[in-house]
């Protein structure tokens, strides 16, 4: 690492949405561990900013109060890009980082990636190396180009080397190191076993299905209506809790869906949302983060979606993917039939310890 003169190190961590809060909540907490005199400095870009999506989680995880509030909020994705990288740009002068962090594959994780890159600050990018092929998902291409601009790439599966090396990614930039969601996910599970979420909404634990949908090929355009009538019907059969994020929710507004027989809830705290998914019967999402969580979980989970970045989730045997396809929804008691009635084991290093993994690198480097 170039420094100058010795000094202690100076990192700066941008997170913007619900699952960088997450991602990166390990990371921070076991660098403050490992470099205690460094400096810390948490940039919240405000692309996700309702109390629901963003402060419960922050609290939750126990993540100190960012010191920098960008506060870009909603937009095109031109303009969201657009004003992170012209509201950290002068955060990054001002804070002089050595290191800057991003997690995962949202409109902030590349215009912090890029913005960085740009003033020369070395960049580390958690999750690297995920890959749907499917350059029309703008996560796809979030992760192609901060995968490129970052000097250290953490691994979460295997799948990754493969990925990055057919770009060009050199094999010194990659450390496999585990899953820091799943870090989250096992530090909480005291809390989340206790919290008995599905009783106080009413439901049995292991007999409801658990639904999130938010994606705009999905919620954005004329699949919506068909999803929320194939929900229904398939709540005829099992009880079906939606929590419905704030995209969806202004969707089924605009196009007045009926919804009979599903239970709509606001989004969920994280230790409520991990106690409802850890007992559900089954789960059906257009998520990333739910697929890893429910094969670690043992959970079935069934993705409506025509591919998946996770790939490392269906070879577990939790996930199948249904594809784009509201019409797959009927189809769900049938296949839950065919799940696995045992839990597979989790997939290498998802075992709490990858953000240790991370500070081992990060901590390497002040002394490098
Ligand atoms: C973003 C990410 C997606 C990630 C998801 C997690 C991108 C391109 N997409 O999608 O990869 O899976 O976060 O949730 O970065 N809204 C609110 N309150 C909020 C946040 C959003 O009302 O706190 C509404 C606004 O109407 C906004 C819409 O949700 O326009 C979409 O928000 P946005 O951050 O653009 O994308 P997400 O769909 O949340």
């Amino acid at each position: 690492m170039r420094r100058v003169l010795w000094r202690p190190m100076r990192i700066v961590y941008v997170v913007g949405t619900r699952p960088n809060f997450v991602k990166t909540a390990p990371v921070i907490g076991a660098l403050r561990t490992r470099l205690p005199e460094g400096r810390h400095a948490i940039v919240h870009t405000g692309q996700h900013y309702d109390r629901l999506m963003s402060e419960i989680f922050l609290e939750e995880l126990g993540v100190p109060a960012p010191d920098h509030m960008l506060e870009v909020g909603s937009g095109s994705h031109a303009q969201q890009t657009a004003l992170v990288m012209e509201r950290l740009a002068p955060v990054l002068e001002e804070e002089r980082p050595d290191l800057v962090v991003v997690p995962g594959d949202v409109n902030s994780t590349l215009a912090a990636a890029l913005t960085a890159a740009k003033l020369q600050v070395p960049v580390a990018h958690i999750e690297s190396g995920l890959r749907s092929f499917d350059r029309t998902m703008p996560e796809e291409l979030n992760r192609i180009v901060t995968d490129q601009l970052s000097d250290y790439l953490f691994l979460h599966s295997d799948e990754a080397i493969e990925n990055l090396r057919a770009e060009g990614i050199a094999a010194e930039r990659m450390h496999f190191v585990g899953n820091t969601m799943i870090d989250t996910l096992v530090a909480l599970e005291a809390r989340f076993r206790a919290a008995g979420t599905a009783r106080r909404l009413g439901v049995e634990p292991g007999r409801y299905a658990l639904v999130t949908l938010h994606r705009p090929a999905l919620v954005d355009g004329p699949l919506l209506p068909e999803t929320i009538e194939r929900l229904a019907a398939l709540a005829r059969e099992i009880p079906v809790v939606f929590p419905v994020h704030p995209r969806t929710r202004e969707m089924m507004e605009e196009v007045q869906a009926k919804h009979p027989g599903l239970q709509l809830c606001e989004p969920l705290g994280y230790v409520d949302f991990l106690s409802l998914l850890a007992d559900a019967g089954l789960v059906l999402t257009d998520s990333g983060g739910i697929q890893e969580e429910t094969t670690y979980l043992g959970i079935p989970c069934f993705t409506l979606r025509d591919n998946t970045e996770r790939p490392v989730t269906v070879k577990a045997g939790t996930n199948t993917l249904l594809g784009l396809d509201p019409a797959a929804i009927t189809g769900i008691p049938a296949a839950l039939a065919e799940h696995p009635p045992e839990p597979p084991e989790p997939p290498p290093l998802w075992d709490g310890r990858a953000a240790e993994r991370i500070a081992d690198v990060v901590a390497g480097l002040e002394e490098s």
